[in-house]
């Protein structure tokens, strides 16, 4: 995982800005119809102000959040911001990741996530996928595979854990006003840390 970081962070950035219509439609049916339009704005920012050429994944990453904090508002913005603040921590004063560092940060993630919002799984949130996900990461890693594999049994799980979040109520966030109609529709929260995971995974696919 030598590559850049910000070419990391900016096929994010794509990712995101591409799938807003989307995103947004989801929060239509569950929410107020802004998470879309939140996150491509806030990654737009973070195209525009975080460093081409660091080489400091520490560095970028807490820029990442710290921009994301202060752009994308709503309830995920200090969410995801948080989140690539905590996996900036974790990253602190390396040049490159590797496949054991990518728990690590998983972890760090998802528990920067709950101390912020006081969730847990199976509430309808972005943790439906991304506790899944680092599941089904460490396990891969445990039996033998690499990078890769691993990372594709955490994207595979993590759509899984999208799959979920139709079937259950939501009792966090603006979709819990919605009680029992919250089911039956998927979280944008869930979807798009999904979409996030899918641009690193692709990323390092090359
Ligand atoms: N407490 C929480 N913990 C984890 N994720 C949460 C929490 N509350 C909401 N979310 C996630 O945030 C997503 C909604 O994000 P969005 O950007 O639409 O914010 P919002 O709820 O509209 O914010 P606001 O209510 O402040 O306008 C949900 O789909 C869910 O995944
Ligand atoms: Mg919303």
């Amino acid at each position: 995982m030598g590559t850049k970081i910000y070419d990391c962070i900016s096929r994010i950035a794509e990712r995101i800005i591409e799938n807003k219509d989307y995103l947004t439609d989801l929060d239509r049916e569950i929410g107020d119809a802004d998470h879309g339009v939140n996150m491509a704005r806030g990654f737009q920012a973070v195209l525009e102000k975080v460093p081409r050429d660091s080489d400091d994944v520490g560095a970028v990453l807490k820029k990442t959040g710290m921009t994301l904090l202060s752009t994308v508002g709503g309830a995920s913005g200090p969410l995801y911001g948080t989140a690539f603040m905590e996996a900036g921590k974790v990253a602190a004063g390396k040049e490159a990741l590797t496949t054991g560092d990518v728990p690590a940060i998983m972890n760090a993630v998802i528990e920067g996530i709950q101390k912020r919002g006081k969730a847990v799984r199976g509430e309808k949130t972005m943790l439906d996928a991304l506790i899944p996900a680092l599941e089904a990461y460490t396990e891969q890693l445990e039996a033998g595979s690499d990078l890769s594999g691993a990372m594709d049994a955490a994207c595979a799980a993590a759509r899984d854990g999208v799959e979920f979040t139709k079937t259950i109520r939501a009792t966090k966030g603006r979709a819990s006003y919605l009680g029992d109609r919250s089911i039956g529709h998927q979280d944008p929260g869930a979807t798009s840390a999904t979409l996030i995971m899918e641009a690193v995974r692709d990323f390092l696919r090359g």
